[in-house]
């Protein structure tokens, strides 16, 4: 595996690795979920490549980036351990040199949901993507369901800006209580990190809702704040059930639905999603 920071040295490495070479994104202190998805690139291309940046113009100015975890020695061991490649890990002035101006702003999928809680930050994920995508020109780059309307808004960037680039969309990895992976869970004490199970609960209790025939989308999205309202270290912030493709949310009888939502468990706002009536 080798690890370069430099965009010049990672356009020299990555012009030696085998096409088609598979991206996995990722802003470091990696788990098993980012790993799935090394995994995956793995099966499917002959090179993977990963980068590692935590991009500073997704953070939204209330959110702490300093304070993001990072461990750059254990995700090296870890993903070298997994096979890859290349890993990038620029600085930040490597990507925004001095000067820095353009912006890729996707328009409607960009608006609702994480879009309206974090104003900026998709403008920030289709940014750094398209530069990433620039950098190592894989063949396809691999993203987790876990962050669904950051793989709605990247697909729509790909299409719009004619990326040749398959994005590949691999399941959300969760722990055996149901609570999806993720670096934020990191700043969860043991109090929290037990109540953070509501989540998924309250996901699969509006699943079970519409296996058992409720259909509206008001009805799903109530059964989910029932569960949530249970647990007093949570404070829901939405609770969406949206078009899958277009991310607007739905009024009454529902066909299929990504169930999402929000919720502020002691400092992080977690995530999570669920697509519904997909069979
Ligand atoms: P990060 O949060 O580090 O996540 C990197 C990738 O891992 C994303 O595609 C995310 O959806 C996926 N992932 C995270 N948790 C997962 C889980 N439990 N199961 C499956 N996949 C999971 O997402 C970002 O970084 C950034 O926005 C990025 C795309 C790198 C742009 O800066």
């Amino acid at each position: 595996m080798r690890t370069v920071s430099t965009l010049a040295e990672l356009r020299q490495a990555r012009a030696e690795l085998p096409e088609p070479l598979g991206l996995v994104p990722t802003m470091g202190f990696l788990h098993e979920g980012h790993l799935s998805l090394v995994r995956r690139a793995k099966t499917e291309c002959a090179s993977v490549g990963v980068s590692i940046f935590v991009n500073p113009t997704q953070f939204g100015p209330t959110e702490d980036l300093s304070a993001y975890p990072r461990d750059l020695d254990a995700d090296l061991r870890l993903l070298s351990h997994a096979g890859t490649d290349l890993v990038w890990t620029p600085e930040v002035g490597e990507v925004y040199p001095a000067g820095y101006q353009t912006w890729i702003h996707v328009e409607e999928v960009g608006q609702p949901l994480e879009g309206a809680r974090r104003p900026g930050h998709f403008r920030g994920v289709a940014t750094v993507v398209a530069k990433l995508f620039n950098a190592f020109q894989p063949r396809r780059a691999y993203f987790g369901q876990k962050d669904a309307q950051q793989v709605v808004v990247v697909r729509r960037m790909a299409q719009d800006l004619d990326f040749p680039v398959e994005i590949v969309v691999c399941p959300t990895l969760r722990e055996a209580d149901g609570l999806a992976m993720s670096s934020r869970n990191a700043y969860l004490n043991p109090a929290e990190r037990k109540a953070a199970g509501v989540l998924y609960r309250a996901l699969t209790a509006a699943q079970d809702a519409f296996q058992r025939g409720a259909r509206d989308a008001e009805r799903l999205r109530a059964a989910m704040l029932e569960v949530l309202s249970q647990e007093p270290l949570a404070r829901p912030v939405y609770m969406s059930a949206a078009d899958p493709q277009t991310l607007q949310e739905l009024t009454g009888p529902v066909e299929k639905a990504l169930l999402s939502l929000a919720v502020q468990v002691g400092k992080p706002v977690l995530i999570d999603n669920l697509v519904i009536g997909d069979e």
